[in-house]
């Protein structure tokens, strides 16, 4: 079955066309990251016009790319929550003139599911169930995925996500929107132990998380340094942080796992692509002898395979859109709302 999987929930533009929810036939990205690089985040609005740009060409290339015509389409798969919000109504009213133009069924996908899917890409041997760990840049969960469409929430950040966390800190550090990345580099170059910044925990949640006062102490840090006319250990701050996101994240990851009886680890979202913690999770994995997923860093972010992924398990769960779908900003990942 021949999926087309439609992305447009954040600031990249992404359609793929999927064998069977794991044989990824074309993965096709137009990423707007530069354009809002200069504003130092995503702006919702130069967000949809893009979109708009850059779709349907987009839809040409990725069904030209996979060596098959239009016609060979079974269904269509778009991301219809959650994301910015005018950004996610370009894909799905996109999809809906698709679906409807090719007469196939309309399949929604929610955004986070569809990063967990990544990884039925990456391993096709993977099945759940699972513990799912889902860190991206609007969202922190860890997930007991006990089948392809029936995931609970076991856990998540109660304010800013990890993501989020990684750009705060890296701005105020003065690196690159988005700051991920660069601060993941930044941090090869320190000593962890050159901060102690703070690992919250929440009283009777013990898999729900907390980023925000770690923000505000890497904030303060820069800030204090600053108005004291001392330099800070950049790469040492860097270390330190990636650190205290690394211990919030992996020790919930593995007691979580081990509550479940779960020997499987699946790890999804741009921030799994940070190294700290992709190493502190395979160390804590091999300890526990439990065996873990991580997509590819090409997988990690927002792409349009991911959602031909899940669209194919949810359309064989039955999920079918009508013409009336609606985007949605906000929505839980064990839900399903359309
Ligand atoms: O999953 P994603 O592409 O988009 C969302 O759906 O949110 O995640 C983007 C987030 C950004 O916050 C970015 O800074 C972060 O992933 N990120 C990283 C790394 N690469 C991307 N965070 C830490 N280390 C990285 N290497």
């Amino acid at each position: 079955m021949l999926i087309l999987g439609i992305e447009s929930s954040c600031d990249e533009t992404a359609v793929a066309v999927v064998e069977d929810g794991r044989r990824v036939l074309s993965d096709e990205i137009s990423s707007q990251v530069d354009i809002h690089a200069v504003y130092g985040g995503v702006v919702p609005e130069i967000a949809s016009r893009n979109h708009v740009r850059a779709i349907s060409a987009l839809a040409d290339s990725a069904v030209a790319r996979a060596g098959i015509t239009k016609g060979d389409i079974d269904a269509v798969a778009v991301t219809y929550a959650p994301g910015l919000i005018g950004a996610v109504l370009v894909g799905v009213n996109f999809a809906k003139g698709a679906a409807m133009a090719l007469n196939v069924p309309l399949v929604p996908v929610h955004h986070i599911r569809g990063h967990l899917a990544a990884n039925y890409i990456a391993f096709p041997e993977l099945e759940p169930p699972f513990l799912g760990l889902i860190v991206s840049g609007g969202n922190t969960i860890l997930a007991d995925v006990r089948d392809y469409t029936d995931i609970r929430i076991l856990g998540s950040t109660r304010d800013d996500a990890a993501g989020e966390c990684f750009d705060k800190a890296a701005r105020v550090l003065g690196l690159p929107y988005p700051g991920g990345r660069p601060l993941d580099e930044l941090a090869r170059g320190g000593d962890d132990k050159t901060y102690d910044l703070p690992r919250a925990k929440i009283e009777g949640a013990p898999y729900d998380m907390s980023f925000s006062g770690l923000k505000t102490a890497v904030v303060n840090i820069v800030h204090n340094a600053e108005q004291r006319g001392v330099a800070i250990d950049r790469p040492g701050l860097a270390a330190s942080f990636a650190a205290a996101v690394s211990d919030t994240l992996v020790p919930r990851a593995m007691a979580a796992a081990a509550e479940l009886g779960y020997d499987r680890i699946s790890v999804a979202g741009g921030v799994a692509a940070n190294s700290r913690i992709r190493r502190d999770l395979e160390a804590a994995a091999a300890k526990a002898g439990k065996r873990l997923y991580m997509p590819p860093l090409r997988l990690c972010g927002d792409n349009g395979a991911m959602i031909a992924s899940q669209g194919y398990f949810e359309y064989l769960a039955g999920a079918r859109a009508g013409m009336d779908l609606n985007a949605y900003a906000t929505m839980r990942v064990d839900r399903a709302v359309y």
